[in-house]
């Protein structure tokens, strides 16, 4: 559980609770443990509480970290929640990890309630873009059928915000594919540039030449010098080749995400955001191939459903075999958004062979999906880097 541990000491402002549990045969300790950050009146700290013989007994923690490196190690699972994440570490019996991200309802409760405490843009702000972009109305409240839209990009920034608000450099360059009206483009350069003082340069990328135009508008208007945005299929356009720290995507349409994902992976940038949108295109070629996934391909919806997994599942095993962390995470409520899921990720070593297994996927299933052809071309299917 060394990963465990060394999570909980780099994120140890954002986590709020630590729960260990599913103890080794043989050891003496109880069932389960909890570790929570409690408000004192002279500021945070930690506490322990176990059960014993239906007894709550509590102590202080002074040193949380050293107390997790004492007893982790006895147990099987430890669970990290933060705001609306929870990040699970499990062994196995044979002793191998596996680290898995979730929106727990009870992380997505205390992480609502942080969230309001510490929304990055709220109501009342005074963003004269929210009001151009239609978001807020002139006396900068939320136009009520905006209030999704609103809460998505809040809810982006927010997972922004927990990755890189210690971004260590004075600068940062931006990508965004797909922009469109540039809700979330806007709110990104406003974030970085008025909220954390950075130099920033953000490039937009959109089909539509009106669209872009606006935007063009707008970022002078503001004098948001470091704005751009350009008329580009992203598919098919020499892109950009300046030093790009960040690519992010809100719902690009359908493998509009892949180019963006195979440019971020070729170029090794550091960091990925990308909530994909449409996927249709594994939708309209899958079919039974006489294995396991028949069962979710026999009615149009579960087929859609199975096909959107499986595009964004590719995506994923894809990042990570080129050397990127990636967390899934169901970025707003379904309610709010069907499209929903998010892919989060940050290069953390080197590129590696393409996976074999979604080739057979594939062959088996008769669907093609797009990254994998990009890289296949670019890479091979031995080796990478
Ligand atoms: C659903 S909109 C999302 C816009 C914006 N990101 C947002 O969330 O408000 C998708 C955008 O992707 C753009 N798009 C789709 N395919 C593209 C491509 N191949 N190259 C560039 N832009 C593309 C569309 O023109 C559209 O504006």
């Amino acid at each position: 559980m060394e990963d465990a541990i060394r999570e909980f000491t780099s994120g140890q402002d954002e986590i709020f609770r630590v729960v260990l549990s599913l103890p080794d045969r043989g050891t003496d300790v109880p069932a389960r443990f909890l570790l929570e950050k409690v408000q004192g009146k002279e500021g945070d700290f930690w506490q322990s509480e176990q059960t014993e013989k239906a007894k709550v007994i509590r102590k202080t923690v002074p040193d949380p970290a050293a107390f997790l490196r004492e007893n982790a190690p006895l147990y099987r699972q430890t669970d990290l929640f933060s705001p609306g994440v929870q990040v699970s570490y499990r062994r196995s019996k044979k002793g191998k990890v596996t680290r898995l991200v979730n929106q727990s309802s009870a992380a997505r409760a205390r992480g609502a309630h942080d969230r309001e405490k510490a929304a990055l843009i709220r109501e009342g702000d005074r963003a004269p873009f929210l009001v151009d972009l239609g978001i807020f109305t002139k006396e900068y409240k939320v136009v009520r059928s905006m209030n999704d839209k609103f809460r998505q990009i809040n809810r982006y920034l927010e997972l922004l915000d927990d990755a890189l608000k210690h971004f260590p450099k004075e600068e940062i360059s931006i990508l965004d594919f797909g922009c469109g009206k540039s809700y979330l483009t806007f709110l990104v350069y406003y974030y970085f540039s008025v909220l954390k003082k950075k130099r920033v340069t953000v490039l937009g990328y959109d089909l539509k030449e009106d669209v872009v135009a606006r935007c063009n508008e707008l970022a002078k208007a503001y004098g948001y010098h470091g704005m751009e945005f350009i008329v580009a299929d992203v598919s098919r356009d020499v892109l950009t080749d300046r030093p790009v720290d960040l690519v992010i995507t809100l719902h690009a349409c359908d493998t509009a995400t892949d180019y963006a994902l195979f440019y971020a992976m070729k170029r090794e940038i550091p960091y990925l955001f990308s909530v994909p949108c449409c996927q249709h295109e594994v939708n309209r070629t899958i079919q039974r191939g006489g294995g396991d996934l028949d069962l979710l391909l026999g009615h149009g919806l579960f087929k859609e459903r199975t096909s959107a997994l499986l595009t964004d599942a590719f995506r994923a095993r894809i990042l990570e075999s080129r050397g990127y962390r990636v967390d899934v995470l169901e970025f707003v409520d379904f309610s709010h958004s069907p499209k929903n899921l998010m892919l989060r990720a940050k290069k953390t070593g080197k590129g590696g062979a393409l996976p074999a297994e979604l080739f057979e996927l594939e062959r088996r299933y008769g669907f093609r999906q797009t990254l994998l052809h990009l890289m296949e071309e670019e890479y091979g299917t031995k080796r990478g880097t």
